[in-house]
């Protein structure tokens, strides 16, 4: 366990990005990132994207963008909270932090992906649409053999919203 220290939620900067990439490889059943995609995550997107710190130690990271043709979505790419941090309820917390960023005001839907077998996934993410008060609707999106052809589990879209947000 780690100790009680207070844990505290930036911007990721261009440096974290090794940390990141260690976390997300440490995290399955995310998909390994390249080294680089974690530095390009952490700096062009640290607008929508968290980090977690206790202390000097990442215990968590949401990767997120804004859609291209949509700016009111917020597409969640890969949420990853330590082993050593779970059971609290952080991945929440981020995404409501998220969600609080002066920037990301006139967000109100959240999409994100996740696998059949990914129960804390879908629990983190009902429990999204519960603190928001509203709908979760998922379809799937990328099918594993003719996506993926058998390599990868079939990715269901998850779609969060509308919503409001406290601003
Ligand atoms: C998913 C993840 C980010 C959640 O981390 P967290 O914020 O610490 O979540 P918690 O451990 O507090 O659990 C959140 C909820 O999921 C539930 N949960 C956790 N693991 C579960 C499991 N294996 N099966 C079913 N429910 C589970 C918890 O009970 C809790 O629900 P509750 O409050 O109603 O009891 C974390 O488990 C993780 O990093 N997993 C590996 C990477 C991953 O799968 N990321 C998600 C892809 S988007």
């Amino acid at each position: 366990m780690l100790e009680s220290r207070a844990i505290r939620f930036h911007e990721p900067i261009r440096l974290n990005g090794k940390e990141v990439y260690d976390l997300v490889k440490n995290s399955p059943p995310l998909d390994e990132n390249s080294m680089y995609c974690n530095f390009l995550q952490c700096e062009h997107f640290s607008d929508t994207s968290v980090c977690a710190k206790q202390g000097d130690t990442l215990v968590g990271f949401i990767s997120a963008y804004l859609l291209p043709n949509n700016n009111n979505t917020l597409f969640i790419w890969q949420v990853a909270i330590s082993k050593e941090a779970r059971g609290q309820g952080l991945a929440l917390k981020m995404i409501e932090h998220l969600l609080e960023r002066l920037h990301l005001k006139n967000v109100c839907h959240i999409e994100t992906t996740i696998t059949h077998e990914n129960q804390s996934s879908w629990r983190l993410f009902e429990k999204v649409a519960s603190a928001l008060s509203c709908e979760i609707h998922s379809s799937e999106w990328l099918n594993k053999e003719t996506h993926f052809q058998s390599q990868h589990s079939t990715e269901m879209l998850v779609k969060i919203g509308p919503f409001q947000t406290q601003h």
